[in-house]
């Protein structure tokens, strides 16, 4: 089989926001407690921190991180976070049945956040609360001082500021499951009336509304309409959140789904623009999937937990090689929508749904679906450029043309170079691929790597490095062509100079 890729170095779809490589830490089964914090581990700093967790989000290159929730944060009280830690109370967590301590609260997770090199994407509960504490948080995290929230921050110990710049208003208030979950028209006017406070507060904050929690939702697209009518010049971002699996075992459908993701984003894309058109509006609103990624592997396990655990294993999803490969190609599905999808958080970051696992008292390691993501998140940085691909086509149960290659092509300016990011779909067959690069002057392969040939339910937890880069030599130049075979079932990244 064939595939084309063509590339203009002037035809660019947009630069890449660095937020589209955030990712997501949530009061959530083992993700904080024996995640990123484990002060009696090997690799704890002073802090608690396991440094082996902190090195591979490092190598992840995450410059966001949403907190402290998801469905968690709309039964949560801030207040109880901070403060001596002997003084925290420990609270019921509704959302998952299970036991917060506040061991680890916001002064804990922003110094996590200096460590991890990494900004924070704070929510706030509009679940059980409102506009009075949300207001208090912000004034509390980035007022500089003189004020009663702002001098409780400096008692605490932060003297500056903490400088949060991304907020969530809310967490899916759509979802029947959501603590506090609304109508459209009530979070709409909850939502506004926080937005309003919040900007009053600090007026450089950017602040995201909630969408659908996925566009299966009944309510999805009036949902979005309503709150967007009531919220639009306040708010500045609208969210995204999709979880897929193969639940039915059928890989070819699977491996299209990054596609329901495009319809997705276009979909919201297209109502944010019509209301903004009703409105006679000269904003435009952004989109923020901040919450994305395959989740279905645990849920048996989940279904029979205990409730009322402290940081129990819950939603540790094992990857395996089709999870890497869907990844990949939802991965090249936010670079093509990079013109309106400024941020994007992988959910989530350590052990639930998670790229980095941690072994308590053991090792830190990595699922098949870290790769795609580090090599995205590294290399793709600069102009996503447009692509104008031929490839051939399959019709899956769900989707009647499926391309075998998946592909985008990303300039670095500064780094003076160009990625080519690919997925073959095939099982069976390779792909003689080759990309035309337009306008560039092509010298050399910097770097040419795989994941491929395993098969397509081997996981990393038996053995951490089952599935690992390798790499392809395959690839050459010639003119400004880059030519060379994508292996059937293969995740690949092409760095030329
Ligand atoms: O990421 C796990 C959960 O998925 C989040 O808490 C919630 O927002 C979503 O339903």
């Amino acid at each position: 089989m064939k595939a084309d890729l063509v590339v203009n170095r002037e035809n660019i779809i947009s630069e890449v926001d660095p937020r589209l490589y955030g990712s997501f830490i949530e009061h959530l089964g083992r993700a904080v407690y024996s995640g990123i914090y484990e002060p009696g581990h090997e690799t704890a700093n002073e802090d608690g921190f396991r440094q082996d967790v902190i090195d591979l989000v490092n190598e992840l290159n995450v410059p966001l991180v949403r907190y402290p929730g998801g469905n968690f944060v709309s039964g949560f009280n801030w207040e109880d976070s901070i403060g001596p830690k002997e003084d925290r109370p420990t609270r019921l967590d509704l959302a998952w049945r299970t036991v917060e301590t506040n061991e680890v609260g916001l002064h804990e997770f922003m110094n996590w956040a200096q460590q991890a090199d990494t900004e924070v994407n704070m929510a706030v509960n509009l679940g059980t609360r409102g506009v009075d504490a949300a207001r208090n948080l912000l004034e509390y995290s980035n007022h500089p001082g003189g004020t009663y929230w702002s001098d409780l921050r400096k008692e605490n110990g932060a003297e500056e500021p903490f400088g949060i710049k991304t907020w969530c208003l809310g967490n899916e208030m759509d979802g029947p499951w959501q603590i506090g979950a609304k109508t459209a028209d009530e979070y709409g006017r909850l939502a506004t009336e926080t937005a309003k406070a919040m900007k009053l507060v600090d007026d450089s904050i950017e602040l995201v509304l909630c969408g659908s929690s996925s566009s299966k939702m009944p309510t999805f697209g009036e949902w979005e309409y309503t709150v967007l009518d009531h919220a639009y010049d306040y708010v500045d971002y609208l969210s995204l959140h999709m979880y897929w699996g193969n639940q039915e075992e059928d890989l070819e459908n699977y491996l299209a789904k990054s596609i329901e993701m495009d319809e997705f984003i276009k979909g919201v894309v297209a109502i944010c623009d019509a209301v903004k058109a009703k409105n006679g509006s000269d904003k435009t609103i952004n989109l923020s999937f901040d919450e994305w990624n395959v989740w279905y592997h645990s849920n048996k396990a989940d279904d029979e937990m205990e409730p009322w655990q402290i940081a129990p294993p819950l939603l540790e999803d094992i990857y395996n090689f089709e999870d890497a490969l869907l990844v990949g190609c939802l991965l090249i599905t936010l670079l093509k929508n990079a013109d309106r999808v400024k941020i994007a958080c992988l959910a989530q970051l350590v052990n639930v749904i998670a790229p980095i696992m941690t072994i308590e008292n053991g090792e830190a390691w990595k699922q098949p679906i870290f790769y795609p993501f580090m090599q995205v998140s590294n290399y793709g940085r600069g102009n996503v450029l447009t692509p104008s691909v031929e490839s051939e086509t399959y019709a899956s149960k769900d989707f009647s043309e499926v391309p075998y290659v998946e592909t985008i092509a990303v300039h670095n300016e500064e780094a003076d170079e160009v990625v080519v990011f690919a997925v073959n779909r095939s099982k069976e067959e390779s792909v003689n691929f080759t990309t035309t690069l337009n306008g560039f002057t092509l010298e050399s392969i910097v770097e040419s790597t795989e994941l491929a040939g395993y098969d397509i339910k081997l996981t990393n937890e038996q053995d951490h490095d089952g599935i690992k880069l390798a790499d392809n030599n395959d690839f050459e130049i010639n003119g400004n062509e880059l030519v060379g075979e994508l292996k059937p079932l293969s995740w690949n990244t092409i760095r030329i100079s």
